[in-house]
């Protein structure tokens, strides 16, 4: 489908798309391109890694809604709605179970400031559509008994479930396989653009990959490979979380357990969360800290989420702490994604997903497959093209194009989660 790269270096494979990235945005990229018919390889020293790697996979739409981001709400939501679909598909074509599990969400307030966040919150999420339902501290109790006596009201929140993240990298890396998706594993080092075009890219262990189309999918370190143009050059940059992972207590057959739904709160200021998860892991997160590509876990980190979580459910301390790690979010300027075609032909984004890359996982595989196949994003996809930061004499770079919804009507400027 496309002409072979000059033959001055060993070339490996023509394939129609290369996918630089092998986290899960790459590799449902790399599933879906392939289904729709095109030949497709991955680049990635360690693909299934990544920032899923160490994500808690909330599939938090609502509760995780910031002002300001309605648009970024309409694909959540999008992505939301496929997952029970995108669930069946993965699981059959990988024969691996990826822990989707509709168990719904609690966002409970512990003091005063943290309950009048949650007020707007809830006021946010109603005049947006959502279903969200305000609850008084004894019915979050009811709901989930391990909860701080203290708790002063809270947010059920039905519609937010959650999925494992490492299950789901590692069910679409055997689907990637399974369709025939050749994996390179070694690092992009360098774009190859020739003729004004991007033509696949030069690998870390000598390789050079000639393809058709070229995706950028490597999370936080999309903008590291050389060659990339200035002016297509994804404006994302890393923003670390450290996450804990307890082990719950066995229950016996029909107690309740430990906790039956995501719980989340703001402590302090600090955003905190508890999934819990029907392998027997409970997932504590996350720190947010904008310290570059470090990933080292801090005993300040450990500290800072056990304390809280502590407050939130006293009971934790109990439990034991089996792991900790540190992953880098791919933030971009508005908090939302880079889909589709740049002004480079040949070269596509799948990046920036920031906090929502699980939660975005099917929506961005069947974006990409139709921009892939079609060189164009599909409707919910399109007020995410990465032409939005243009770095074109017209526009500062790293500034977003003006949203093409209506604004809000104007809320109170404090962000309430
Ligand atoms: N979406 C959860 C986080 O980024 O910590």
């Amino acid at each position: 489908m496309h002409p072979p790269a000059t033959p001055s270096e060993p070339v490996t494979g023509h394939p129609d798309v290369l996918v630089i990235g092998g986290g899960v945005i790459g590799l449902v990229t790399a599933w879906r391109a392939a289904g729709r018919g095109m030949s497709v390889a991955v680049a990635d020293p360690a693909p299934g890694g990544g920032a899923a790697y160490v994500a808690a996979g909330m599939l938090a739409a609502v509760t995780e809604l910031h002002y300001g981001e309605q648009t970024l709400l309409g694909l959540n939501l999008a992505s939301a709605r496929r997952y029970p679909r995108f669930t069946e598909e993965l699981e059959e074509a990988s024969g691996q179970r990826i822990g989707y599990r509709r168990c719904g969400t609690l966002a409970v307030a512990l003091d005063a400031d943290d309950r009048a966040h949650l007020r707007e919150l809830h006021a946010l999420q109603i005049r947006s559509g959502l279903d969200s339902q305000w609850l008084a501290g004894r019915e979050c109790r009811r709901l989930e008994p391990m909860l701080a006596p203290g708790v002063r009201g809270g947010l059920r929140v039905d519609g937010d479930h959650q999925v494992d993240p490492r299950r789901l990298a590692s069910a679409l890396l055997v689907a990637c396989e399974r369709a025939g998706v050749v994996f390179h594993r070694s690092r992009a080092e360098r774009l190859t653009v020739e003729g004004g075009r991007a033509r696949g890219a030069e690998l870390a262990d000598g390789t050079r990959v000639s393809a058709g189309q070229t995706v950028l999918a490597a999370g936080s370190r999309s903008a590291e490979p050389a060659g990339v143009p200035e002016e297509v050059r994804p404006p994302v940059r890393p923003v670390k979380g450290q996450v804990l992972r307890l082990r719950l207590p066995t229950v016996p057959a029909g107690s309740p357990p430990f906790l039956s739904r995501t719980v989340r709160a703001v402590v302090r200021g600090n955003p905190l969360y508890l999934v819990p998860r029907e392998s027997g892991e409970l997932v504590v997160g996350a720190t947010s800290e904008e310290l570059g590509f470090d990933t080292t876990v801090t005993a300040g980190g450990v500290y800072e989420l056990l304390r809280d979580a502590h407050e939130l459910v006293p009971g934790i301390t109990e439990l034991p702490l089996v792991e900790s790690c540190a992953g880098l979010r791919p933030g971009s300027p508005d908090n939302a994604p880079l889909l589709g075609p740049t002004a480079l032909p040949g070269l596509q984004l799948a990046t920036g997903h920031f906090r929502n890359g699980v939660l975005l996982t099917p929506v961005t595989g069947d974006a990409m497959a139709e921009a892939l196949a079609t060189g164009s994003l599909p409707e919910e996809a399109r007020p995410f093209t990465p032409q939005r930061f243009s770095r074109t004499p017209e526009r500062r770079e790293g500034t977003p194009v003006p949203a093409a919804e209506p604004e809000p009507a104007p809320f109170p400027e404090e962000q309430p989660v």
